[in-house]
């Protein structure tokens, strides 16, 4: 297998012309303290909240947002339901991407008659505020992708929220924007069917692949690539485990999670020294890379706009492809288990990866999971 990098192209009939990811919901054991650590660490403003006081009788859910960035954390109020079960396999984790669609009805037919598996067929939900509509499919392990159409739609949220918000607790934003890209970690031999899926059920393309030998350190190996949506706007890496002495990082996060997941999601910044300084600040941990990394940088890179001195500092990484060159830094899992993490990144024209920080990245990966002894 070769590396490739290839132009994105836009596809001439887009059956599934998506406009974005609306939210990312999370399964957590927590949903209170949790939203409270995405608005205190991260910088969201409370936005909308989902109860018994609102008629969910088995799960409470908040919204939380920053500039375009939507995430909402639910948790089960009783054992014996979907959500209690999630967390009770995978920890929490990731359960729905959800993508921002003109028609959401016929995002659903598109897909799920070209194979994929129904998670919720579409459902009209109504309030004062208009209508939304919303349908579902399921993609790896336990995540699905929800198609959201709100054209129709005026209110906070969605129907079945309410307003929520808390005027003695407003803290400042990071810079956060919108979420760049979600990764998947897949089983063995599971990238190929996977990348298959995007590309004959969502209408994807494959814009770049790394192999075994781009990706792999002294002692483990894994394999991605990158699928997109036709105008760009949605990124789904795929991961795979490969053979290495040592076991690969992402089989120790199907071991955690118990089966495939949601890896990292990637949230856009226009200044990723100040917003990583920020979330540093207030607690966000970052996985650091040897200084040794930072030598030889602006041979391999070229030119940047950016000092080398923050960078360095912080531990930003610096990476080109053929348009141009991003910045990005990968946090500590957010949670006990070694699964979900956050990618902070910044794009200066690059619109797709380099391989060399994935290298980098690995790496630090695998120091961690050296420490936690899962080598
Ligand atoms: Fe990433």
């Amino acid at each position: 297998m070769q590396t490739t990098n290839e132009t994105i192209q836009p596809i001439t009939a887009d059956f599934l012309p998506l406009e974005g990811t609306d939210y990312v919901e999370f399964y957590v054991g927590n949903a209170k303290q949790a939203a409270h650590y995405y608005m205190s660490a991260f910088g969201f403003q409370a936005l909308a909240y989902a109860g018994p006081e609102t008629g969910m009788k088995d799960r409470a859910s908040y919204a939380v947002r920053q500039h375009k960035l939507t995430f909402v954390l639910t948790t089960p109020l009783r054992t014996g339901n979907p959500v209690a079960d999630h967390i009770y396999k995978h920890g929490d984790g990731v359960k729905a991407l959800s993508l921002r669609v003109p028609d959401a009805t016929l995002a659903w037919e598109e897909t799920t008659k070209r194979g994929a598996r129904s998670y919720m067929e579409p459902v009209r939900l109504n309030d004062g505020d208009g209508e939304l509509v919303m349908s579902g499919i399921h993609t790896y392990g336990d995540t699905v992708h929800l198609f959201i159409e709100r054209k129709n739609y005026k209110g906070i949220f969605m129907p079945g929220y309410r307003a929520w918000s808390n005027p003695h607790f407003k803290p400042t934003d990071t810079g956060l924007l919108y979420v760049d890209h979600c990764v998947g970690n897949v089983n063995w031999n599971q990238m190929n069917p996977w990348v298959k899926f995007y590309e004959e059920v969502m209408g994807f393309k494959n814009i770049l692949s790394f192999d075994d030998e781009d990706i792999s350190t002294e002692y483990s190996a894994l394999m991605s690539k990158v699928m997109s949506s036709g105008n760009g706007f949605v990124k789904f890496p795929i991961n795979e485990p490969a053979e290495g002495k040592k076991k690969s990082q992402v089989e120790e996060y199907l071991d955690f999670y118990n089966g495939e997941g949601c890896q990292h999601v990637a949230l856009a910044t226009n200044d990723i020294v100040k917003t990583v300084t920020e979330l540093q600040s207030r607690g966000v941990e970052f996985l650091k890379v040897p200084t040794t990394y930072y030598d030889d940088l602006l041979d391999r890179v070229g030119h940047i706009d950016e000092d080398l001195a923050p960078l360095r500092e912080l531990g930003i990484l610096v990476d080109r492809d053929n348009e141009g060159y991003l910045l990005q830094l990968f946090s500590k899992p957010v949670e006990d288990r070694p699964t979900l993490f956050f990618e902070i990144i910044q794009r200066k024209g690059a619109k797709s990866f380099g391989k060399g920080n994935f290298k980098a990245l690995f790496e630090a990966i695998e120091r961690e999971q050296e420490a936690r002894g899962n080598l």
